[in-house]
């Protein structure tokens, strides 16, 4: 059977993604290295760490995936990497290897972006998706719902207004002394605590489809505050509680908007993306809550709501039609998603 294997490289943050990925067999081979502990002690990205970090893993990385799927450079078909948005430095480091690659290679280099990416994941699924769908994509720097017709035809239906929902998270976890980054931690310690012990406020609930999260941030600083005000000592039961409590508020605010999106478009399929589609609470909040209008919901598996190598060599073969022709290293760390244009489509797909 006739195969195209396409090398996809993240760099856009701080996890050093890669993959091999063909149409038919899926995900050849794949290698992941979070920085966290890199940056953990700053409580956020360092951007000129990020970079170097990049260089010195992605190297090895590249071979030892390549040899976990049994494959030489020489079988690649293309490279995709990840062109942006994201930390200008650690662009600059997957585009220039990529390009250089390629350039070595004689084969096509595919500039991608993040954020669809992040939207096309789904599809790595064994039961993906198909057009059209509203999708929600949650990172630590996006907030979007995106009313999704098609490979390039995506319009923003909503965004958020200050905070991203994973900043959100981040920043929330800071407050209760909890590593970054805080989704993870927090979601862990709103486990142990009661979601209705504090009622924190629901920004923009019942208006339209934009978010907002800094409000809900500082109506949790205010209550910690209240607390050690009043001489209660932030007994591992109140931390629990207050991210429980911020969770709850969180998570109603995201699905409250994403059956608004489905009921304003009329789209009977939602699809989660991005670092904070991986929380637990949302996921089964959207299933029952969906699930009840008709919708259908889909979502990547957790390492693939995060950044990984996989979803850009997805969205590469995807735009392996594009490849930059005079080699060139794209890196734009602002790059709005609908400003993507559908792929142009080949003489032999319209056979
Ligand atoms: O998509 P991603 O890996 O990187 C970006 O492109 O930003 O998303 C990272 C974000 C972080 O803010 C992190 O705290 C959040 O996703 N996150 C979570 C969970 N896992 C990761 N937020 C809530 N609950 C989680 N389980
Ligand atoms: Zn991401």
């Amino acid at each position: 059977m006739f195969q195209v294997k396409i090398l996809g490289i993240e760099t856009s943050c701080d996890e050093t993604g890669v993959a091999v990925y063909d149409p038919h067999g899926g995900i050849v081979a794949e290698g992941l290295y979070s920085q966290l502990d890199l940056h953990a002690r700053f409580g956020g990205v360092v951007p000129e760490l990020a970079s170097r970090d990049h260089i010195a893993k992605l190297t090895p990385m590249i071979r030892e995936v390549l040899a976990d799927g049994g494959m030489e450079l020489s079988d690649l078909d293309g490279i995709a990497y990840t062109a942006g948005p994201g930390l200008v430095g650690a662009l600059m480091v997957g585009g220039s290897l990529a390009t250089g690659l390629a350039m070595g290679l004689g084969k096509p280099v595919i500039p991608v972006h993040h954020m669809e990416a992040h939207l096309l994941a789904a599809m790595l699924e064994d039961d993906p998706p198909t057009f059209p769908f509203v999708a929600l994509l949650v990172s630590g720097g996006h907030s979007l719902l995106v009313e999704t017709r098609g490979l390039g035809e995506y319009a923003i239906l909503g965004e958020t207004l200050d905070d991203a929902a994973g900043e959100a998270f981040d920043k929330v976890a800071r407050l209760l002394s909890l590593p970054y980054p805080g989704g993870p931690p927090l979601a862990a310690l709103a486990e142990h605590g009661d979601p209705e012990a504090f009622r924190f406020p629901r920004p923009m609930l019942r208006k339209g489809l934009n978010f907002s999260f800094s409000g809900l941030k500082t109506a949790v600083r205010l209550a910690l505050e209240r607390s050690a005000g009043n001489g209660d000592t932030l007994s591992e039961q109140l931390r629990a509680d207050v991210a429980a409590s911020f969770q709850a508020a969180a998570v109603e605010t995201l699905v409250e908007k994403c059956l608004r999106a489905c009921d304003e478009t009329g789209l009977d399929r939602l699809v989660i993306a991005g670092g904070v589609g991986a929380n637990v609470q949302l996921r089964k909040q959207l299933k029952t809550r969906g699930g009840e209008r008709g919708i259908t919901v889909h979502y990547p598996r957790q390492s693939l709501c995060t950044d990984n190598g996989a979803m850009i060599a997805l969205t590469g073969w995807h735009r392996r039609h594009e490849a930059a022709e005079l080699p060139a290293i794209f890196a734009r760390p602002r790059w709005p998603l609908d400003e993507l244009r559908p792929p142009p489509v080949t003489a032999a797909e319209l056979n």
